[in-house]
Order: C-alpha cells, then structure tokens, then sequence
C-alpha cells in the first residue's frame, strides 16, 4: 500500500492507494467511528461489485451498514437525487459524529461529499473510489457538488474527506472505455506538471491498461501525489489549482452540447480538451511544433478518442461550442480563462486568449 498525505491542517487527511482496500476497509475506517455504525452512498452498478465485499468486512467488525443505492451515470448528479439522499441520510438520524462513505466512481463522489457537506452543516466522509478518473482526481481535495440545468458543478462546496481509499481492485471491474476515459486525467498530470511522468505513461499505460496492477498503483499514487501537492498550496483554487482544469473548458463545452450522455465521458472530454488546449498553445507559438503530435499519438495508440469527430451524432458548430464555454464557471470578469503549455509537463494559466483562435482549434484548422 501507498500512502499520499494531503496537508491541509485540521482537515489533513491520507489517501491510501492498494490491493484489496474494500475487503479491508473496517480496519482503515475503524479508528475514525465514534458508534459503530456507517451508511453508504454508491450506485446500482458498483452495489453490485464492491458493495458486498465492504459491507463483509465492516460487519464483520461489528460494524452495522445501511446503504442507499442511486441509479448510475452523470443524470444522478443533481437536484432531485441530491434532495433525496441528503433526506435519507436524516432520516436514518445520521450525526456529526458518524461517517458517510461515498464508494462509487466521480458522480457518487461528488454528490455524497456535497450531501455529506451541507448534512447538520458538515459531517465527516470517507471516499472509496471505484473509478480510475474518481482515485486519480475527483476524490481527493474536497471538490464536491451536483450539475445544474445551467452547467456542470455549478453548485458545492469545498468539503475535505477525512480518508480516501483507493483500491487498485476495483479497477478490474470498470469497462474498458472507463478506464480509458479515467487515463485522460492521468494523463494531464503529466502534460500539467511532470515531463517525465509524461515519458513514464508513453511507456507503461499500454501495460496499464492490459491490467497491470503494479503499474495502476504506480500511476494513482503518482497522480494522486501531484494532486495532493497543488491542494495544499492552494485548496480553494485562488490560483495553481486552477492548473487541475487542464482540457476542462474546452470538455465542458462539448459536455454541455453532448447533454452530459454517454455519447462522451467526462474523462474522454479532458482527453481532447487537452490535445485542443495544446494546439491552442500551439498556434500561440508556446509549445514546440511537435508537441500536439506526440500526444495525439499517446492518446490515439491508447485507443481513446482525440478529434471532435470521434464523438458519435454530431456537434454544435464552433462559435455555439464557443458560446458553451461562457457558460463555464471559470469565466473571470468576462473573460475566458485556459490553461495552456509551454512544453508537455510545463502548464500556465491564460486569460486573454483571442477567441478567433479558439474558433480555429475548434473547427480543426
Ligand atoms: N478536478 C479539479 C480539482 O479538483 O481542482
């Protein structure tokens, strides 16, 4: 087992990348409960693979589990499901001094972190994320929230977990195109902030991918650690967290006109969001002329999508995706912000990035 730290003083807390975490997880949770009792949030899909072996092992400890399964997918994050779970969760009497666990991949996340968030205006929660894209990211720094009719992640809160489990295991259960669409935000560590992490994946993550397990703990650990670091020196996202957000405004667009469907996955939308935030560098004469390239080919010889036109039943055109991304809550004073490179592993913030070229990236020239 790897263990990253998150130092952010009262509210520290580690995150614990390993093999068979779930079937583990009384002796990790134990010495947080206060009553030996717990309630989980997850879905109908993971309830299926991972919720029967952490409730084993919870009870085994003498621990009682209740736990409440939301339907799966993007359309659980919002509103009514939200409304529901915070009321089940009172109604079960759940306290301050109790935990909620979240174990499920971003959506489950997301939303038990937020419910766990505003619950008596704040009770403890621990993540267990099911999902490459939740371990690497969403469940690690205290981003929770639901999407809105007006845009994704709109309304949350900064809530940190009190531990986060990550187990490698569960990975071998996700569908192929997941797992892929959780490596584009593995790979945006390595374009954001580590060259050689970059090389390291060009090597490794075809193994990866296969089903390595040795290598999968390699990469969450290292990504989680990159993560954990730029928390800390900046948990509300005043300044570099906002580096996290490499490929995010072009990918929420093109989330926004795919309606959040299974047309494109979040992950899938950060991988083309990166290529085209890099051709945007590109035409800015920032990065090397081969940069764009060599990721392209990174990400196509991992089988995932890069071009606008890999995503099945059509698009807005440029100037409405445009539009789309004015509705993204990192818009600064009217102004849309990016983040571009100047070389792969060397990420900036930009604000005053002239819209015809996003026009340009957008319509492929
Ligand atoms: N997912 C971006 C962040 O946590 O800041």
């Amino acid at each position: 087992m790897k263990t990253v730290s998150v130092a952010l003083g009262a509210r520290s807390y580690d995150v614990r990348i390993g093999q068979g975490l779930i079937a583990g997880a009384a002796e990790q949770i134990k010495p947080l409960l206060r009553r030996p009792r717990i309630v989980v949030i997850t879905d109908e899909n993971v309830a299926g693979t991972q919720l029967p072996a952490l409730q084993a092992s919870l009870e085994a400890e003498g621990i009682a589990v209740e736990a409440l399964i939301l339907p799966a997918g993007e359309g659980t994050k919002g509103w009514p499901q939200f409304t529901r779970t915070v009321e089940w969760l009172l109604d079960r009497k759940v306290e301050r001094r109790d935990i909620v666990i979240a174990l499920g991949g971003g959506v489950i996340g997301d939303l038990a972190g937020f419910a766990s968030a505003v619950l008596r205006r704040g009770v403890r929660f621990v993540q267990i994320p099911t999902s490459l894209l939740a371990m690497v990211d969403s469940s690690v720094g205290g981003k929770t929230g639901i999407n809105t009719a007006q845009g994704k992640n709109l309304v949350g809160a900064f809530h940190q977990p009190s531990l986060v489990l990550a187990d490698i295991w569960a990975l071998a259960t996700l569908p192929e195109r997941e797992f892929l669409a959780g490596y584009g935000e593995v790979v945006k560590y390595g374009l954001l902030g580590d060259a050689t992490f970059f090389e390291w994946l060009e090597k490794n993550a075809p193994a990866m991918a296969e089903g390595d397990d040795a290598l999968r703990l390699e990469a969450v650990a290292h990504s989680v650690a990159m993560k954990a670091a730029i928390v800390e020196r900046d948990e509300t996202e005043e300044g570099e967290r906002a580096l996290l957000n490499l490929g995010h405004t072009f990918c929420h667009a093109l989330e926004k006109a795919t309606g959040y469907s299974d047309r494109l996955l979040h992950g899938e939308g950060v991988a083309i969001g990166c290529l085209m935030a890099m051709e945007l560098s590109r035409k800015l004469n920032l990065v090397p002329q081969e940069a764009p390239s060599r990721l392209a080919a990174h990400l196509r010889g991992m089988g995932m999508k890069t071009t606008l036109q890999d995503i099945p039943g059509g698009l807005p055109d440029a100037a409405a995706l445009l539009h789309l991304m004015g509705q993204d809550k990192k818009v600064q004073d009217g102004q849309l912000r990016f983040i571009l490179m100047k070389d792969i592993g060397d990420a900036f913030i930009a604000d005053d990035v002239p819209s015809d070229l996003v026009i340009e990236v957008l319509e492929g020239r």
